[in-house]
């Protein structure tokens, strides 16, 4: 062979592995909606940055002829790129060959890629379309999964791990997700389940579709499996860059800091009328928090799911930080189950990867109701608990208004390890409203009585000085000053050092 031959040779078979399945496999990929491995890959990255690994490796299967039916890289892209110009790996799994299903070759690809990303200490993103474990490789494809699964939970915690389901993950597929930090998915072009609607149909008799039994509808507002929806692969795509610019690389790195042009001083006069004079009014917490974070830029992680409580990232004074609120405009902000997990997830994410927390509390308690009770409000309810008091990065707390009974302790309290407590004039810190109160404390009053007696209880305790007086709120603070005092706390909790005490690990209540 010539040096020109080899040269060829080369670019042939780039083209060769490039193509994938094929010509036909591609259109009708592209006929679903969705787009290639390829095509995703390329608009998740800077341009120009991606380098492919493992182009070449082929399946090592021969039952079912499947020794003549060898396609370079085996329907999985994996390697390395940049994002906003950091490093990131990723596997994304090609649905032209053979559906994108899982060889134990894959497995190794997928395995292989991810140790990079855990050495070398940067994120791993998985772009999931696959029809499951490769039905040709038996028992070998399901070790594939396993020994992912059990590579996701070793790194899980240690660097940031994002998955978005672009196509088909069904089975025990979906797990390798549902361990990762984060799941997007397509509208109208994905699905997730475990048994799928003919299963159901044959073992329960209910009739159900693939969009609703596991579209990206249902995951994102009834299960809280997904975290964000995007419209399309582009738009998902989109949404991955600008998840990754709020994360650190790794447990060991600080979060990204970008140049903040949002004066760190600046006051909002909006600030002091956002909070109505009634208390049982509703307002939308979204307003505070979007007036005080850098540029109004809120990055919301499950907007669909347990409205009632907020969870997102923003930047203070241009640092990353992991926002919990509760929304009152929404059953009145209180803390259901999905409340509860929804937001411990969110704060242990962030504790585990150097992010400060923000708490904007505005709770009139945990949901009452047989159904929370019986669904076991008590272990979920718990979980927030536990991850609030176990996080060791800074934690500033803002009460804007009521924070009744077991609410106001599990809303990062002081008694759970909170370094800054502040409140709003208008806090109302109490074991319950004033309502609940005169009706417990005095049963038999005539109804004028108990009128007076409800607004001496107010006036007593449906306010933060009494918190206050015992130091359990740092500082009462007007509601135009939030940004400055806020950027002011983080500043003086960034050098935090808290070890707990060594374990190999908590017993978290799951
Ligand atoms: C091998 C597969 C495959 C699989 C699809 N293909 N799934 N090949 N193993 N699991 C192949 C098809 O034969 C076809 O090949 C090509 O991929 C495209 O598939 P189509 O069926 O034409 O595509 P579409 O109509 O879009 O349907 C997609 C699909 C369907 C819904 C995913 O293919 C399907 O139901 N596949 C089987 C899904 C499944 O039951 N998987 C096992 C789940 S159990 P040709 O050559 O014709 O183009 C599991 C266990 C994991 O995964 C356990 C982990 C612990």
């Amino acid at each position: 062979m010539t040096l020109e031959e080899k040269y060829k040779l080369l670019q042939e078979k780039n083209a060769q592995a490039e193509l994938g399945g094929g010509k036909e496999k591609i259109d009708k990929i592209h006929a679903s909606g969705r787009k290639t491995a390829r095509e995703r890959i390329d608009e998740l990255y800077d341009a120009g940055t991606f380098v492919e690994l493992d182009k070449f490796v082929v399946h090592q299967t021969t039952d079912f002829d499947m020794d003549k039916q060898k396609i370079s890289g085996d329907g999985i892209v994996t390697g390395y790129g940049n994002i906003d110009g950091r490093l990131v790996y990723v596997f994304a799994q090609d649905f032209s060959v053979f559906g994108g299903s899982l060889s134990r070759t894959n497995a190794n690809k997928i395995i292989k890629v991810m140790d990079l990303a855990l050495k070398n200490g940067a994120p791993i993103i998985g772009l999931n379309d696959s029809g499951g474990a490769r039905i040709q490789e038996g028992v070998k494809s399901l070790a594939g999964y396993g020994d992912i699964f059990y590579k996701n939970v070793m790194a899980s915690g240690v660097i940031p791990q994002i998955s978005a389901v672009l196509g088909p993950c069904a089975g025990g597929a979906v797990y390798s997700p549902a361990i990762t930090d984060f799941v997007f998915m397509t509208k109208k072009t994905s699905y997730m389940f475990v048994t799928g609607p003919d299963v159901i149909k044959s073992v329960t008799h209910e009739n159900v579709t693939k969009e609703d039994l596991g579209g990206a509808n249902t995951h994102n507002s009834k299960s809280g499996v997904a975290h964000f929806k995007a419209d399309d692969d582009q738009q998902a795509m989109m949404m991955i860059r600008e998840l990754i610019g709020f994360l650190p690389s790794n447990n060991m790195a600080d979060p990204p800091v970008k140049p903040c042009t949002d004066s760190t001083h600046r006051k909002e006069e909006k600030l002091q009328t956002i909070i109505p004079d009634d208390s049982n009014k509703p307002y939308d917490m979204k307003e505070i928090i979007e007036t005080v974070i850098d540029d109004k830029i809120f990055f919301e992680v499950q907007p669909f799911f347990a409205q009632n409580i907020i969870t997102g990232f923003a930047r203070m004074g241009g640092k990353p930080v992991g926002i919990v609120a509760n929304q009152p405009s929404m059953l009145a902000g209180v803390i259901d189950i999905d409340a509860s997990n929804k937001a411990a997830r969110f704060v242990r994410f962030c504790d585990a990867f150097n992010i400060p927390l923000i708490t904007f509390a505005d709770v009139p308690g945990y949901l009452p109701g047989v159904s929370q009770e019986i669904g076991g409000i008590i272990k979920h309810g718990a979980k927030l608990l536990y991850a609030y008091a176990e996080a060791t990065v800074p934690k500033i707390t803002l009460i804007t208004r009521k924070v009744y009974g077991g609410a106001y302790i599990v809303m990062a309290s002081k008694h759970l390890g909170a370094d800054v407590n502040l409140s709003y004039p208008t806090g109302e810190i109490a074991v319950m409203g004033a309502d609940g109160a005169v009706n417990i404390l005095y049963r038999d009053m005539s109804k004028k009585e108990r009128e007076k007696a409800i607004e001496e209880f107010k006036k007593m305790f449906c306010n933060p000085y009494k918190a206050a007086e015992h130091g359990y709120v740092d500082e009462i603070i007007m509601p135009r000053d939030t940004r400055p005092k806020l950027i002011q706390s983080l500043e003086m909790t960034q050098n935090k050092r808290v070890n707990n005490p060594p374990r190999k690990h908590g017993n978290i209540p799951l």
